[in-house]
């Protein structure tokens, strides 16, 4: 069957040779999330979701930074190229930086901009070693098998005291569209409703959770956007 709806931040195309691919995908073991983004960083794709997830993470930061100190620091997970490192030091982070599990990715950051600590590690094993302000994360949980675990490790191991997650996806029950991804992208996604992301911040142990919906377009019901904050008082 070929899906009705592409993507929103994947440029498949339905060409004929695609269309073939795309049924014999169907067939295939799923691919490594990170080795597809591995390949999409060789072929210049990371520039396009950059502009596709900007409205979004412009949204999201918005309503994070009001929430944290002014010398705030910050890591992004699932990083990509690094643009959202960078944008977070512009936005008055005092050090900010940078994770992703697809090599090719983090190569590119490191070329781009040498002022910023970009570590190639696969989540959720990978740990930064310190505590941070701010977490932010834009269309990563979702590829993880247990995306509660990671929010839970966030908020038990990653985060200072009165610390802030934001994160966004674009994956979920609701965009309708969207849950044709897995099968066309070829890799593991967690499909969860917008009720279980916010279930799964809740039981993580973050307090002030808030639930919001950006970015929005006629045939896009918006990134979900999930934050939350460390209290153990
Ligand atoms: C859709 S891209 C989003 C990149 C970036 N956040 C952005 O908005 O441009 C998802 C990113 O998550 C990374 N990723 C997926 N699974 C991962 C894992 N288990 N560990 C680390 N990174 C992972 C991929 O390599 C990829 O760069």
């Amino acid at each position: 069957m070929i899906p009705a709806n592409k993507p929103r931040t994947c440029s498949f195309r339905l060409r004929h040779t695609v269309i073939v691919g795309f049924d014999l995908q169907r067939i295939m073991e799923k691919k490594a999330a990170t080795d597809v983004f591995s390949q999409w960083a060789l072929k210049g794709k990371d520039a396009g979701m950059e502009r596709g997830h900007a409205a979004s993470v412009n949204a999201m930061l918005e309503l994070a930074l009001p929430n944290v100190k002014s010398d705030f620091s910050a890591i992004d997970l699932g990083c990509g190229n690094g643009w959202v490192t960078r944008l977070l030091t512009e936005l008055g982070a005092s050090h900010s930086e940078g994770v992703d599990g697809a090599i090719e990715m983090i190569k590119k950051a490191r070329e781009t901009d040498d002022a910023h600590k970009y570590s190639h590690g696969t989540l959720p094993e990978w740990n930064p070693g310190r505590k941070f302000d701010l977490v932010h994360t834009m269309e990563f949980l979702y590829y993880l098998e247990d995306p509660v675990k990671m929010i839970t490790k966030i908020h038990d191991e990653w985060l200072e005291e009165g610390g802030v997650l934001i994160a966004g996806v674009d994956h979920y029950l609701e965009h309708v569209d969207s849950l044709t991804w897995p099968e066309y992208v070829g890799v593991h996604m967690t499909t969860m409703s917008i009720e279980e992301w916010k279930n799964a911040v809740e039981s993580a142990g973050f307090s002030d959770v808030q639930i919001h919906q950006v970015a929005a377009k006629e045939d896009f019901p918006g990134t979900l956007v999930m934050m939350g904050r460390v209290s153990h008082q």
